[in-house]
């Protein structure tokens, strides 16, 4: 086990049987000198005392949404705020049901709400309401949002029961949290280059030719590499999403001004191109507004190619180029001819023909084609951008470090 020093958890207790655990596993994060602050839930009050916590985490604990004395000192934003990593354990059926709906309605839901740090949630309840439909897709729900589950295990259970829900031993939570910061730390000196959404090629002031990208698979990838720690730059072409502070945004119009910034922001370490790029610009773009009965016609050139251009730099080539192939027809023949043409490490393949995938929708489903790997292709089946997205960094975190 390596010692970290300096890394703050806010640990959230819930009402369950396994709340024990919890007093093992802060015992574990101290002991190896982590810094931690708690919150009980009124429940959690009903298996754990508030002394046995606060002489354990040598740290405040926190109870009341509406205290006066704790939004004085540190309000339920700060508390977000000031942690590293949020672990919620254990994570009742009730606390997953809660946060799926997005529920503030005491301190510890309203901390979670208010975070901007990674939550991990380590369930624990009967094998049954594991099982149950609405708690499966509670599961999935928070998946989409971004949380992390620990657990749970098989095992036997406090009820006399046998079965998954049994919550994960202090030892397992305290390494997960532990590999997750310690790989963070490390990535925080790895830059991380990302292109996104469409390029608009001007035809007159204010007319131009554009695609329908949205931008969402590169933002979503842009959060997870930032989120691991990456120090992340998207370069984004005109789309209506925002960004977390911490990633460094270049918004840009054209083909010509994201190759620009691209250029400005080498080197770089990983660089993902998800943008969807115009192949031509328009020569004989006009000045001034194109009239009504005026006659017209467009003279198309080729943009440069921003990947090709990066994958075959001489000196500033990153360590991964990965870039992306939206393809209507022979998808692995196409993706495949890219890989080697444009020198990508990978490509990333979606067939944008589908309907409820590629382009502009919530969910994308990808082929990963890789050039010097003993498995040379790996699919990501349908399911949300963030998703996607965050399988391709769990790769991405694999291959650099
Ligand atoms: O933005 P969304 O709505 O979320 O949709 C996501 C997406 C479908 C746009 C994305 O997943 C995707 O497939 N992006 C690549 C789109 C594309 O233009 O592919 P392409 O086959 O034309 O280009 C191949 C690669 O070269 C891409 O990595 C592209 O960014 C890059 N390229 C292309 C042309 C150019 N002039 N410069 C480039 O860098």
């Amino acid at each position: 086990m390596k010692n970290i020093l300096s890394k703050k958890i806010l640990f959230i207790i819930c009402g369950g049987v396994s709340a024990y655990k919890s007093l093992e596993t802060i015992r574990l994060f101290r002991k190896n000198g982590f810094e931690i602050k708690t919150i009980l839930t009124k429940a959690a009050k009903e298996f754990v005392t508030p002394l046995s916590v606060a002489s354990l985490s040598q740290g405040k604990v926190y109870e009341d949404l509406f205290s006066l004395e704790n939004e004085t000192e540190m309000d339920h934003i700060s508390l977000s705020r000031w942690a590293d990593v949020v672990v919620v354990a254990p994570a009742t059926a009730n606390t997953l049901s809660k946060l799926s709906m997005g529920s503030s309605e005491d301190l510890a839901a309203a901390v979670i709400l208010a975070s901007n740090k990674q939550i991990f949630l380590v369930p624990a309840m009967n094998v049954r309401m594991w099982e149950h439909q609405s708690t499966k897709n509670n599961f999935k729900i928070l998946k989409d949002y971004g949380y992390k589950f620990i657990g749970p295990e098989i095992g036997d259970m406090a009820c006399g029961e046998y079965g998954e829900g049994k919550m994960s031993e202090p030892l397992n939570i305290f390494n997960e949290i532990s590999n997750y910061l310690n790989l963070k730390k490390k990535n925080n000196k790895i830059k991380a280059l990302v292109t996104a959404g469409p390029t608009n090629e001007y035809i007159d002031p204010v007319r131009f030719i554009t695609n329908k990208s949205s931008g969402k698979q590169g933002y979503q990838l842009a959060k997870s590499l930032s989120k691991r720690g990456f120090d992340t730059t998207l370069i984004s072409g005109p789309t209506n999403l925002d960004i977390e502070d911490n990633i460094k945004l270049i918004k840009v119009q054209t083909a010509k001004e994201m190759f620009e910034a691209t250029q400005k922001n080498l080197p770089t370490d990983i660089a993902v191109f998800t943008a969807a790029v115009a192949d031509f610009k328009i020569v004989n773009q006009k000045k001034n507004k194109i009239k009504k009965n005026e006659d017209f016609f467009l003279k198309f050139e080729k943009n440069i190619d921003i990947l090709n251009y990066v994958s075959k730099h001489n000196s500033m080539r990153p360590k991964l180029v990965i870039g992306f192939a939206a393809e209507t027809d022979e998808l692995e023949k196409n993706a495949t001819t890219k890989l080697s043409d444009k020198n990508c490490d990978w490509i990333i393949a979606n067939d944008v023909s589908k309907k409820d995938a590629g382009f502009n929708s919530d969910h994308n489903e990808v082929t990963i084609y890789y050039k010097d790997k003993k498995i040379q292709k790996e699919n990501l089946s349908l399911k949300k951008k963030s998703e996607i997205a965050e399988e391709i960094v769990d790769r991405i975190v694999a291959q650099i470090n």
